[in-house]
Formats: C-alpha cells, structure tokens, sequence
C-alpha cells in the first residue's frame, strides 16, 4: 500500500511513518520541516515542500498513485492562533484545500484528517462523544472545525471519503526510544514537566488551581501517541473496506488533573519537581475527557498505554536520551 504522510516529520506523524514501514507500507513523506526534523523520519522518502505550492503538489502526485492521504502538518498552538489567525487559517484550512483539491485532481480517493478535542470549544457534558455540539473557542480549534465542514461537502460532491480522528493529549513517545515530543518552544504539560524534573527548566508552572475540579487544577485526557498510531491504522482499513467518511474522538476516557500529572512524573522519574502556582492560561476548559467509544466500536480500536506512568515513563526515557534534544 502507498501511503502519503504529510508532516511526517512532526511528533505524531513520525510515529506514524514508524508505525507504516513496520507494517510493510510504502511511505512518502511531504513536510516544509518548519518544526519537523529530517532525522525524525525514520522510513520511507522524504520530499521536503510545502502545500503552498500546488505546482510542487502536482509533481507528489503525478509521479507516484497513492492509496491514502494523511495529514498531520499544521499549526498546533492554541495561545499563537489567538493572535496570528491569518497565519493559522492560512496554514490549517487553505492549505489544507490544495491538498485536497490535488487528490481529487489526480482521483486519490482516501484521507486521514488529523483533528483535535478543540473543535467541541467548553464542554456541554463530559465525557465527550462525537455528538457534542461544536463551539471551537480559538482560530485553532476553528480551523480544524472548518476543515471537517469542508470534508464534509468534498464526499458529497467528489466523492473523497475522510476520517476524522480527533485527538484529545496527545502524549509519550515511541516504545523504543527512537523518537520523541521535540516541539520548539515546547507548550505541552509532559515535557515541560520532564524537563523541569531533567534540570533543563526550574520549574513547572502550573496555569490556575482555582477549576472546579476534585483539586483545583485542570483534567486532561492523555493518549498515548502510539495508539493514535494504531487509530490511524485501523482508520485505512476501514476506508478500504466500508469506504465511508467517519468521525471519531481518541482518548482513553480517564481524566487526570495537572497535580496528579505531576505527582505521577515525580514517582516516575524519582525527581522533585519544583512547582510554581501562576493564574489561569486563556481558553482552557476546566475538563476534557473522550468518550472513545465510538472508536472502540466501529474501528476495533483499544488503546494498549490507558496506564499514564507507562505513557510518562516512554516520554521520560526520551527527555533522558540526549541525543532526542539535537537538531
Ligand atoms: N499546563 C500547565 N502548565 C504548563 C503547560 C500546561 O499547567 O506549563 C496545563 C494546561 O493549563 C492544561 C494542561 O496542562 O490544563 C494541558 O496543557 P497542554 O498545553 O499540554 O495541552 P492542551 O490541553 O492545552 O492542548 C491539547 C492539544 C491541543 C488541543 C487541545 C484541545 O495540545 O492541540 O488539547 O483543547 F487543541
């Protein structure tokens, strides 16, 4: 099976070209390397361009038949899409469009939309399932909602059938070390509280413990990036088989909060982790929990990592391996 990976020089999407050549697929990989790394992607050929530019999209194309798109490039930061949505459109919904409007030009019908709890804005009710209203609350979660409404018109019109994976904390690293979270600046709680237990920060800031939750801080719902690997795979044989555009929402269905985040880094790593209260960070919701259920379901998905020590112990062993810090 040809596979194209667009961005699969980023955190999940070089999991997922790992996770392809593992599984005998033939892997094209397209990213701009803007926050990619070359030596992230570990198989297949690397084409470094940019969806920008249809004419270089046109040659992907025309050179090689693919049996299914995945697109994990875009821009992920909450905070900056606030006050860049130029940039964040541009880059998550126009781009995005070229893609699309090249596979339906060279009659590639398969496509794996990489999207995120962001869509669903505050959440109504939790767990969340893939019924809850959509109320994006930032250009981020905005463009992601655009670009599902957009997928949307291009099945009923072309004919292109997608699936939707919804990602809530995307979190750990590979199993074997070979890669990791390199984000820069790194934004995301794991990391930076690795870090902070490493030497490389001094602390972790922890952003409001004034939530209505059991302590105050916020719950997230962490997901190990190798099951969204494994989502992603179930996801092509679903498209090849029932060839129908689906929505799922990924997550383990467990809440934990900051505090508990941290105290489970501090039993992992056998470090203090310094931690420094500071105010709220704009547009968090209080709680976010996946109701996966769907997933589990339909695609026969269960999550191997729903254990946050073995999710935290992966991405420990990453932030302790120099190497990962290079380039
Ligand atoms: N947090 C801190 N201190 C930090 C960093 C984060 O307390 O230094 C807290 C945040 O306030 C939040 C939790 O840790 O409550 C997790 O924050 P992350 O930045 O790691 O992740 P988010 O939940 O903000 O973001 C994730 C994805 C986004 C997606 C979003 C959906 O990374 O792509 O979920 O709301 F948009």
């Amino acid at each position: 099976m040809n596979v194209l990976v667009v961005g699969g020089a980023g955190y999940i999407g070089s999991h997922m070209v790992k996770y392809l050549g593992n599984q005998g697929c033939s892997v094209t990989v397209l990213d701009n390397l803007s926050s990619g790394h070359r030596d992230a992607v570990l198989c297949g050929e690397l084409l470094v361009g940019d969806l920008a530019d249809c004419d270089f999209l046109d040659q992907v194309f025309e050179k090689q038949s693919f049996d299914v798109v995945m697109h994990f490039a875009s821009s992920i930061m909450v905070g900056e899409s606030v006050v860049k949505p130029s940039l964040y459109y541009r880059n998550n919904v126009t781009h995005t469009q070229n893609l699309l409007d090249a596979m339906v030009k060279y009659d590639v019908q398969h496509f794996i939309f990489s999207s995120t709890a962001a869509i669903f804005g505050e959440p109504e009710y939790t767990p969340i399932d893939e019924l809850h209203p959509k109320c994006p609350m930032n250009p981020y979660g905005r463009s992601k909602w655009m670009v599902e409404q957009i997928l949307e018109d291009y099945d009923r019109a072309y004919g292109l059938k997608s699936i939707c994976l919804r990602y809530f904390n995307a979190a750990g690293a590979d199993p074997e070390c070979e890669l990791g979270e390199r984000h820069d600046p790194e934004t995301h709680l794991i990391p930076l509280v690795l870090q902070a237990a490493s030497g490389k920060r001094d602390a972790i800031t922890v952003f409001g413990r004034d939530y209505d939750t059991e302590d105050g801080t916020c719950i997230r719902d962490y997901i190990h990036v190798n099951d969204l690997c494994s989502a992603h795979w179930l996801a092509i044989q679903s498209l090849k088989s029932r060839g129908e555009s689906q929505r799922f929402n990924l997550g383990n269905g467990n809440g934990f909060s900051v505090q508990q985040l941290i105290d489970v880094c501090r039993e992992v790593t056998g470090k203090d982790i310094q931690v420094i209260d500071g105010e709220r960070r704009e547009g968090d919701p209080a709680a976010l929990v996946a109701d996966a259920s769907r997933a589990q379901l339909e695609l026969g998905w269960t999550p191997k990592f729903d254990d946050l020590s073995a999710i935290v112990s992966h991405a420990w062993a990453w932030e302790s391996k120099d190497c990962g810090h290079v380039g």
